[in-house]
């Protein structure tokens, strides 16, 4: 579907572990409140969920950052959270305290839950990739994404940002069976919602685990195991059978050195990193596995000057010799 062209990005041969002219860079959050000209256009919808939903400006927020900044890639404008919405749950982002989602926690709850709506639900997400693809110039790469099951679940059992994750973690030790149906439910669905961003054309795919940090703080890497690596695995030998062109990168936000077993047992392409790990154990441990992305600290972003300059020297210096794509650590802060 996509020319020849596309699949020689600079992103893309990074992917692959090919040798790039110069580092591919794109930033996490690149397209938000930090930019001007998406606070203006947000003040005119009334819910974010909204502006998710319409192509119209969807397409417009995702290409504002390119416009100022051209980054190798152009990250498709949508939220890990609309797909506990496409499944019926209730989600509602509330200003300055995040989203805020009617908390799973029960049989009962998971059986109101449908992932035969999905597709349906988020066919305006698919338009929006669609109009991407044919909009962005041909060097830049179309990302898709979504959170990673064990994110989302996160969020749609303790009906906000983890905190310290105490009932999904209580749900998994109390009644593991229970969470692993809303975690099969969460696969199923990944899947289908990635598979079908990649038909309309999105060329790479993030997989986004935030909250993959709570197996890391006490260390649990059994946990770790089945509830962060299985079920990526599962997700991307799906997607290598559907779409097996597109490369899947994996964002297991405050793994540590967990991060390790990820890059091997996932058979992700490439891994992102947190400002925490060290980069010569990235260097070391994880550029012999896969390409890495990551991992300037977003607080040295907003500093700029002299610590910005040598902060950015030194991820290079670490970093640029093998594969790697350059980016944050994590998002940009709206400041
Ligand atoms: O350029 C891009 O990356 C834009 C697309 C994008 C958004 N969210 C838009 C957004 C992407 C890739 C995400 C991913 C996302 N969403 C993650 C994973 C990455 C991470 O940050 O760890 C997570 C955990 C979420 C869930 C989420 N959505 C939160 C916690 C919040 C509120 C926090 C905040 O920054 O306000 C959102 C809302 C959200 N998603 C905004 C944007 C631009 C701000 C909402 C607004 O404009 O009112």
């Amino acid at each position: 579907m996509t020319s020849p062209a596309l699949h020689n990005s600079r992103f893309l041969k990074a992917c692959r572990l090919e040798p790039t002219d110069t580092t591919p860079i794109w930033i996490m959050r690149q397209a938000g409140r930090y930019l001007p000209e998406y606070r203006k256009l947000r003040e005119g919808v009334k819910n974010f969920l909204e502006l998710c939903y319409t192509p119209d400006l969807a397409v417009e927020v995702s290409l504002q950052p390119i416009r100022r900044y051209h980054m190798d890639a152009a990250i498709l404008f949508s939220d890990i959270l609309v797909i506990p919405d496409a499944l019926g749950q209730k989600v509602e982002f509330h200003e300055n305290e995040g989203p805020v989602l009617a908390s799973v926690q029960s049989e009962t709850d998971l059986k109101r839950l449908d992932a035969g709506r999905v597709l349906d639900h988020l066919r305006p997400v698919f338009e929006t990739v669609r109009r991407l693809a044919r909009e962005i110039p041909a060097e830049t790469t179309l990302i898709g994404f979504a959170g990673s099951p064990w994110t989302v679940a996160v969020y749609m059992v303790e009906g906000r940002g983890g905190g310290d994750c105490r009932r999904i973690m209580d749900w998994a030790r109390q009644e593991p069976d229970g969470l692993q149906r809303l975690i099969d439910l969460l696969v199923e669905a990944t899947v289908a919602y990635l598979a079908e961003q990649a038909r309309n054309g999105a060329e790479a795919i993030q997989l986004f685990d935030s909250w993959a940090g709570a197996f890391a703080k006490p260390r649990n890497a059994a946990g770790f195991r089945r509830w962060v690596i299985e079920p990526t695995r599962r997700i991307v030998g799906q997607l290598a059978v559907r779409c097996p062109e597109v490369p899947v990168i994996g964002f297991p936000r405050g793994a540590g050195d967990l991060a390790r077993d990820y890059a091997t047992a996932t058979g992700i392409r490439g891994i992102g990193l947190d400002s925490e790990t060290p980069l010569d154990w990235i260097a070391k441990i994880l550029q012999p596995i896969c390409t890495v992305q990551g991992n300037l600290s977003n607080r040295v972003l907003v500093e700029g000057g002299e610590p910005l300059e040598n902060e950015t020297t030194r991820v290079l210096e670490a970093l640029a010799g093998g594969p790697f794509i350059f980016n944050l650590g994590h998002g940009v802060l709206p400041e």
